[in-house]
């Protein structure tokens, strides 16, 4: 395809639009995206408009956790949030219409979006990548429009890079691509299943964060010298991390989760001025993983921009896992 100059969100959409849309009138189903957490993190972008990563990444949904949104014709723009309604100047709302109108593109009639989050807010979890992914699930019901999988993936991605990762279950890989357009940076499943792998969400803080990650990342990217060995990183990571899938090779997965989750944390100490989203119960939650390996129960943790932690360990492992971090909400991906 040929998009001519400034590439926007709306001109790559439209191309795969029909001239106007319309509302099927019966498409009221709730659609669900699972949550995701990357094993090989996604951190710097090469074209912020699209969400355009620098590197590739890799990630686990989290099964039943996640998004279910629903839309319906409506007599004003309106967006629900877990049964209540949002005013619509606030930021969240914002967001949503604003993705909705790149599809609405000045149809005339309003919306109603609804959307429930089950993610623990107790574990202080993002939910961008699983409401953005239903939200664009729910958009292609709404306007009967019935995109590829990849298409879906890549229009997500506009909403949240995350979310272009949680349109499947499982272990999910993001290619970076190369398409100035973008069309070939979306998510793919990975076949494979790994029954007994678990997650573990630890919380430290459900504040609200003073830097997104979004701001985070084109921080790090603008001013730490550091970064500059973050590409390579992942890049290797990527690989280790298919090697480890393939051969269920947990200690490997663990490993190169763990020190990806680290590197990154390193580039964003490394901008100016430095970031860290740790508190000092994420460092003791840490020194609590390493004091467990070293006593043999095999446990290792990723984090993303934010204080809380998340565990990586097998179903031979939990009890014991448990026995160190008593409040764990435990989730089995493949379950
Ligand atoms: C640290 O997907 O939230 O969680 O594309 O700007 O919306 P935007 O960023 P977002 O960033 C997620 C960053 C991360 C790592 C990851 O999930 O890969």
């Amino acid at each position: 395809m040929s998009i001519s100059k400034a590439i926007t969100k709306q001109r790559v959409i439209e191309h795969y639009l029909p001239a106007t849309v319309i509302p099927v009138a019966d498409s009221t189903d709730t659609l669900f995206a699972p949550s995701n957490i990357a094993l090989c993190k996604y951190w710097g972008k090469r074209d912020a408009e699209l969400n355009l990563p620098i590197n590739s990444s890799l990630s686990i949904s989290l099964a039943h956790l996640g998004s279910r949104t629903k839309i319906s014709v409506c007599d004003s723009d309106q967006v629900w949030l877990n049964g209540s309604q949002i005013a619509a100047n606030d930021k969240f709302a914002a967001k949503v219409i604003a993705f909705v109108d790149l599809f609405r593109r000045g149809a005339d009639h309003c919306v109603k979006v609804e959307t429930e989050n089950n993610i623990p807010t107790a574990a202080g979890l993002a939910s961008s990548a699983s409401g953005f992914a239903a939200l664009m699930l729910a958009v292609d019901r709404f306007y009967g429009l019935n995109l590829e999988p990849q298409v879906l993936s890549a229009f997500a991605r506009m909403g949240s890079g995350s979310a272009s990762r949680s349109l499947y279950e499982g272990f999910v890989e993001w290619q970076m691509g190369i398409r100035e357009d973008g069309m070939d940076s979306v998510a793919l499943p990975l076949d494979c299943r790994w029954d007994d792998l678990r997650i573990g969400l630890v919380k430290v803080s459900t504040a609200e964060k003073a830097v997104d990650s979004r701001s985070g990342m084109n921080r790090t990217v603008e001013t730490a010298h550091l970064y500059q060995s973050w590409p390579l990183q992942a890049a290797t990571d990527l690989e280790r991390l298919h090697r480890a899938i393939s051969d269920k090779n947990f200690t490997q997965l663990g490993e190169t989760a763990e020190q990806n989750a680290l590197s990154m944390h390193a580039t964003m100490i490394a901008s100016w001025p430095p970031l860290l989203y740790w508190q000092p119960d994420s460092v003791a939650a840490m020194q609590t993983i390493w004091q467990a390996r070293a006593d043999g129960v095999e446990v290792y943790f990723t984090m993303d921009a934010g204080p809380n932690i998340k565990l990586l360990f097998t179903a031979d492992a939990e009890a014991a896992v448990k026995q160190r971090f008593p409040d764990l909400e435990v989730v089995a991906p493949f379950a």
